[in-house]
């Protein structure tokens, strides 16, 4: 093994991870045009999928609320207090999804999520639990983040799982029904008022939130998954149907849209593919699938990462030996892409431990600096492909050309806690619409979206 080989071999994994001004325009052009197609007709491969929720929130809704969020790992349910001053008062309660009801039956899960929500409230509602009438029932705002076919504020069908579930009774069915049922079940008085997507929780909660002089435009999720959702002008969302928009349109010219990004650019024309994107695919439930998602999104970061050591490990280029948990699928998580990111000491001290701790090998410098540059260009990518779609969403809403400024509220493990992600996102954005642009974008961590955003979404049911 010699140093110019490691070097050489990671410069072309560089190379293969990069991407240049040219095709971040490329990307973005793409994305406008199949979004445009996802917004004329169904079953294209950008879902663009309507709310149905057609007004954003100024901070001055008032109420209290049930909210249950279904994402990822965990379910969190949630009473939400929103008084009115753009504040609110939260309290809730997190499980894990047991992995074999990620597999099972949609009748375990909705039992199991229904259960969840019966502790809570006998825990922390009691007393609205034990009051008769039935005005006293609760509305439910359901944050469900998953591509649904949604057609109305509280029904929607699954089109396909995405981050490991992969419950096939699931799909075709109206999710909103199969939880009411189960809370019919526990007799519990809880009307599912509203189905909402992380994303568009994350841009309701946002505006609730933070008045200012820019009104919010999108909800970006870059967490386990990748998701955003942006505010569009009814006219714009053609399937939807002259009788459907023009009853709609009495009351608003607005509607929130959940683009399901995740999924765009599939044929793989503008995103790119290297083999060790591939082989993660490979080891994902739904294959072939959401594979803008699959270069972007906590989930599959980790994995990326041990694909690449592995090979170069298969070609002596790397470590002494392997390990046992090298060959482990999934073990690294994108916490190790952040920390090995975040290692600015001079020998990579906290890279060594880490790669000691969770892959049980030692290694040289060269190694851990070899190891932090491919991190990096993994890392790059990602924030690039996030801000090339960005920078897609500007221009197909023409946003700052009307007002002075757009707002946009992200949340997620990748945005909050990988170091630099946004600032290499806002290169990307820069790179496509322009400097001047650029800036007046804003964004800013939106908390609780799931649950705020969810009893927003509630309150506009
Ligand atoms: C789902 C989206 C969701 C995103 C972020 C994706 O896998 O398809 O519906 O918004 O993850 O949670």
């Amino acid at each position: 093994m010699t140093s110019q080989s490691l070097s050489e071999a990671v410069a072309e994994i560089v190379d293969k991870f990069s991407i240049s001004e040219q095709r971040l325009k490329s990307i973005s052009d793409e994305f406008i045009r199949l979004s445009k197609l996802g917004l004329h007709h169904e079953g294209e491969s950008m879902s663009m999928i309507p709310s149905y929720v057609t007004s954003i929130p100024n901070g001055k809704e008032k109420g209290t609320f049930l909210a249950v969020d279904l994402g990822g790992t965990n379910f969190r349910v949630c009473s939400v207090h929103l008084n009115g001053d753009n504040t609110y008062d939260l309290l809730q309660t997190k499980t894990s999804i047991p992995r074999e009801l990620m597999v099972g039956t949609s009748k375990d899960l909705f039992a199991f999520l229904a259960k969840r929500v019966e502790e809570f409230i006998k825990t922390h509602l009691s007393e609205k639990f034990d009051e008769d009438s039935v005005d006293h029932q609760l509305k439910l705002g359901f944050t469900f983040s998953f591509p649904v076919n949604q057609t109305a504020i509280n029904r929607g069908t699954l089109l396909r799982w995405t981050k490991g579930f992969d419950i096939k009774d699931t799909v075709g069915q109206d999710v909103c029904k199969l939880l009411q049922d189960e809370l019919d079940a526990l007799n519990l008085k809880v009307h599912v008022a509203a189905l909402v997507n992380d994303t568009v929780g994350t841009l309701m909660s946002r505006s609730y939130s933070s008045p200012g002089q820019h009104s919010t435009l999108m909800g970006i999720i870059i967490g386990t998954g990748t998701n955003c959702a942006y505010v569009e002008s009814l006219d714009a969302v053609v399937k939807l149907g002259e009788s459907e928009l023009a009853s709609l349109a009495k009351t608003s010219n607005m509607m929130i849209i959940n683009t399901e990004w995740g999924s765009f650019d599939t044929a793989r024309a503008v995103i790119g593919s290297t083999e060790y994107d591939d082989s993660v695919d490979q080891r994902t439930p739904n294959k072939g699938m959401h594979l803008f998602e699959k270069r972007i999104s906590g989930m599959f970061l980790g994995e990326l990462l041990r694909v690449v050591l592995t090979d170069l490990r298969s070609k002596n280029l790397l470590f002494s030996s392997s390990s046992p948990q090298l060959e482990t699928e999934w073990i690294l998580d994108t916490s190790a892409l952040s920390r090995i990111e975040a290692d600015f000491s001079q020998n990579l001290i906290a890279t060594r431990t880490l790669i000691s701790t969770d892959l049980g090998l030692e290694t040289t410098l060269e190694e851990r600096k070899a190891i932090k540059t491919i991190v990096s260009a993994i890392g790059k990518r990602s924030a690039y492909l996030a801000g090339a779609v960005v920078a897609g969403i500007l221009e197909l809403t023409s946003a700052l050309d009307k007002s002075a400024g757009v707002d946009i509220g992200m949340d997620g493990s990748v945005i909050e806690f990988y170091p630099g992600y946004e600032s290499l996102m806002r290169e990307a954005v820069s790179a496509v619409v322009g400097q001047e642009k650029e800036a007046r974008v804003h964004i800013g961590i939106a908390k609780d979206g799931s649950g705020v955003g969810a009893a927003l979404c509630a309150v506009v049911a």
